[in-house]
């Protein structure tokens, strides 16, 4: 890998401390950062180059998912890393910052490669691209790149604009658009689902009834109120993480491969049918947790939480009947649904098929149907529920694993993105095509919600979201795989 070097803004945030330093070390641990790299921790804060070291180790401590910290490696891992005291509007800021780095660059006999994390709030987004590429810090005679996380954008007009802007500081090659559940290892695995078929081959000649996407969370709003509350389920889970699932899925299952091995999550995505806000009501249930019970303990509802005004009407659940048109998804519903403090922390795929012809097997029938899941959190794993062929008198399922991997040698989301965003692999990050439809096909629904046009439905805390949802499924015979 290429000598480069890590210029991270936010660095005394909770992500950075969370994700990124451990992320980091576990890189460093496994021989996957370049033997030349410098990490240049930016932020307000007047830290010393010691005291980030020392807080960096702290996270490590606390957060890396190695038990035994190794003090002599750790030492090592933690000489790369230098602060720089950074106010992302001053423009003087900059220009230190660029010296420093030149300097340690001339040290090293490293090339000018620089990567750009920006692990702060939206609102710097534009500001920082402006004065990186201002400061001259991106014009180097190496490659830079910009890591940059959600959300991207607040609707359709905000996103356009922001990506207009950092258009005019990097190349659209150069963003590196992170969204963390394309780093989770059951979902890159999907693209490898066709070599691994061959135990769901049999499933592929059924029809499929149905594809059901759960991102359940027993959380709260936790710390995030004045972000959420703006936010609230459909900007902050359904518009990139579950429509970025939803993509995946259409793209990468074997049968939908089949149909041609050049689609993209692009296409996926410009083929779905678009909603008009008129009639989202009937495709998209909107609902807000009341008090409840979360694991015995009781917990308050939604605007009782600190920080929410009493009034607020924001979205803490979404759920969501979508359809593909094309020749392979067509007649298939598609089901999303997210919430906070719902029953169970779960996100999972479920892929439903029905009747065939082939094997006379049948839900329909009061057979067992024939499920393929894929548990992406917390648990991983992709299993089948399969009523074998040559038993359809029983019709008794069997879950037949198909791909069951070892915790322990499963990277960390953030490990996976960051290595693949140093190496400068696209393949798991979120081009701003599908960003800019997935705000397309969201837009029509945040009007319905703006004009009340979709009503905010209560739910209990603990429960697996309103009735509606429920309901939603129920109108074409459906009904959710992992409500009890
Ligand atoms: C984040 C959301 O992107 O994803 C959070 O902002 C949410 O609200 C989190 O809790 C869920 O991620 P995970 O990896 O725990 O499923």
């Amino acid at each position: 890998m290429e000598a480069s070097t890590f210029i991270l803004f936010g660095a005394t945030g909770d992500l950075a401390k969370r994700k990124i330093y451990p992320a980091l070390y576990t890189l460093f641990l496994d021989n996957k950062l370049p033997d030349s790299f410098s990490v240049f921790g930016l932020g307000r804060r007047e830290w010393s180059d010691e005291t980030f070291r020392a807080n960096v180790e702290r996270s490590i401590r606390e957060f890396s998912r190695h038990e035994a910290i190794q003090d002599e490696q750790l030492n090592e891992f933690l000489e790369a890393f230098r602060f720089c005291i950074l106010d992302a509007g001053r423009k003087d800021d900059y220009v230190k910052l660029l010296r420093m780095v030149e300097s340690r660059e001339e040290a090293l006999g490293a090339p000018p490669n620089r990567l750009f994390y920006l692990s702060v709030g939206p609102e710097f987004f534009e500001t920082i691209a402006f004065q990186i590429r201002e400061s001259g810090l991106g014009s180097a005679n190496g490659w830079k790149r910009l890591v940059i996380e959600k959300p991207f954008g607040h609707d359709l007009p905000s996103a356009r604009e922001l990506n207009r802007k950092l258009s005019e500081a990097f190349e659209e090659s150069e963003i590196f658009r992170i969204d963390h559940y394309l780093g989770k290892p059951i979902v890159q695995r999907l693209e490898e689902l066709r070599e691994i078929d061959s135990s769901v081959r049999e499933l592929w000649n059924r029809p499929i009834a149905n594809v059901q996407i759960t991102a359940s969370e027993t959380v709260g709003v936790e710390e995030r109120a004045g972000y959420y509350d703006q936010a609230g389920a459909v900007r902050d889970m359904f518009q990139n993480h579950m429509l970025q699932l939803l993509m995946m899925v259409a793209t990468h299952l074997p049968g939908a491969v089949g149909v041609s091995s050049e689609r993209s999550k692009k296409q996926a995505m410009e083929s779905l049918r678009p909603l008009h806000k008129q009639e989202a009501g009937a495709f998209v249930i909107r609902g807000q947790y009341g008090e409840g019970t979360i694991s015995g303990k009781p917990v308050a509802g939604y605007t009782s939480e600190p920080g929410i005004a009493p009034q607020s009407a924001n979205d803490t659940f979404i759920a969501a009947k979508l359809r593909i048109e094309d020749d392979f998804w067509s007649g298939v519903p598609f089901y999303i649904r997210t919430g906070k403090r719902m029953k169970r922390k779960s996100t999972r795929i479920v892929v439903e098929f029905g009747e065939t012809d082939l094997s006379g097997l049948s839900a329909a029938a009061g057979k067992a149907p024939n499920l393929l899941v894929f548990e992406i959190g917390p648990n991983d794993a992709i299993t089948m529920q399969h009523v074998p062929t040559g038993s359809p008198q029983t019709g008794k399922p069997e879950t037949i694993p198909v791909y069951i991997p070892d915790r322990g040698s499963l990277p960390e989301a953030y490990e996976s993105l960051i290595y693949d965003a140093l190496l400068g692999d696209p393949t798991f990050f979120v081009r701003w095509d599908e960003v800019e439809l997935s705000w397309q096909w969201v837009q029509p629904v945040l009007e319905a919600f703006e004009q009340q046009l979709i009503p905010l439905r209560p739910y209990a805390a603990g429960s697996n979201g309103p009735d509606a949802s429920d309901a939603l499924l129920a109108e074409e015979g459906h009904h959710w795989w992992d409500n009890e």
